[in-house]
């Protein structure tokens, strides 16, 4: 059986005992639902793969309540310091160096020596985490492959019976997961774009190289592998035009009258789209469903903004299915 806590203080501290004993505990935060475990315990992040089902131990963000307290389990940079003086508490992920002596287990960052940190900007969250008094490792609350959820409900539909709890928060403000740039090197790295934009990283620090892939070919960032966020229903982008057979996801004004439209803003506004991004492709692929379409048809979604991280997802709803990811 799966608890749905409601928000209030007497669930923010049965949730963060749920954590310290070890269960496992959907929370939302701005970004998406957080499937979390006590970071510091190695069998309750064992949990988190075994209830995602995820085929890889994919490298896991640890949540903290404060940039002091993640930097007491990594090393910060001047480039780390500048950016979460600014951008924190919010949607971005910095890969940085473990501290020595850090109570992370090795198992939440996949035996690498490096570490993602980063601190959600959502009330509860940040309640929860202060309550926990420990690291918490969150991949995002679902199936693995699957859309990523941005409301308990969603997270119940993937994972219930599955988990101890869900801490319900409300919907995700920003719809889609942070930002993860690699610091740990000699040139920040854009691993995965994400809630904070790169123009908003580059104001702050200088150029960003992108691409989570090496010159060499190796994956930089062991989550980003091609098919993920996948819905049931093949995905077409950049359709200019929409078949009838079609369900469509709409950016601005919607194409012609296809019969199951989501429209994700009618202003054409990037970040009213990126928060109703996951919520459209699982309204559509149930739509799909039940009227036997054949695909979901994507409007063009410009690369400027919030729209970066929203053409990231598509492409990979939209890649060869196969290889899944986080
Ligand atoms: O918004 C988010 O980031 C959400 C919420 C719950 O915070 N979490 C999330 O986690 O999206 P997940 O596990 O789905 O994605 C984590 C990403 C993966 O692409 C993973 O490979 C990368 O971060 N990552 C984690 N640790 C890393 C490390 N040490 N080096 C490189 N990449 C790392
Ligand atoms: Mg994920």
């Amino acid at each position: 059986m799966t608890d749905i806590l409601q928000d209030d203080d007497a669930r923010i501290a049965r949730a963060a005992i749920l954590l310290r004993d070890g269960a496992l505990v959907a929370f939302g935060t701005e970004t998406v639902y957080g499937l979390g475990a006590d970071a510091t315990n190695p069998t309750a992040v064992a949990g988190i793969f075994a209830a995602k089902q995820r085929p890889h131990f994919n490298p896991l963000i640890c949540h903290y309540a404060s940039a002091e307290a993640a930097f007491r389990h990594v090393v910060a940079n001047e480039q780390a310091l500048a950016l979460s003086a600014t951008l924190w508490p919010g949607p971005l992920t910095l890969v940085l160096p473990r501290a020595p002596g850090c109570p992370v287990a090795l198992l939440t960052g996949a035996g690498l020596d490096t570490l993602a940190v980063r601190v959600p900007a959502h009330p509860v969250t940040l309640a929860l985490l202060r309550a926990a008094g420990r690291p918490i490792a969150a991949p995002s609350a679902n199936r693995s492959g699957q859309v990523s959820p941005t409301t308990a409900a969603h997270v119940m539909q993937g994972l219930g019976g599955r988990i101890a709890a869900i801490l319900d928060s409300g919907p995700c403000a920003v719809g889609v997961e942070s930002t993860v740039l690699d610091l740990s090197g000699e040139q920040p790295i854009l691993l995965r774009p994400g809630g904070a934009t790169v123009e908003a990283i580059e104001a702050l620090i200088g150029p960003v190289a992108r691409g989570g892939v090496t010159p060499g070919g190796a994956l930089r960032s062991p989550g980003m592998l091609e098919s993920h966020y996948a819905p049931s229903l093949p995905v077409r982008l950049n359709a200019v035009a929409v078949a009838p057979e079609e369900a469509l996801l709409a950016f601005g004004p919607p194409l012609s009258r296809a019969g199951a439209v989501f429209s994700l803003s009618p202003s054409g506004d990037p970040a009213e789209a990126a928060a109703r991004l996951f919520e459209g492709l699982r309204v559509l692929d149930a739509e799909g469903a039940r009227l036997g379409l054949r695909n979901i048809a994507v409007m063009p979604i410009p690369l400027t903004g919030l729209g970066l991280a929203i053409n990231d997802r598509l492409g990979r709803a939209a890649a060869p299915r196969g290889i899944t990811g986080a």
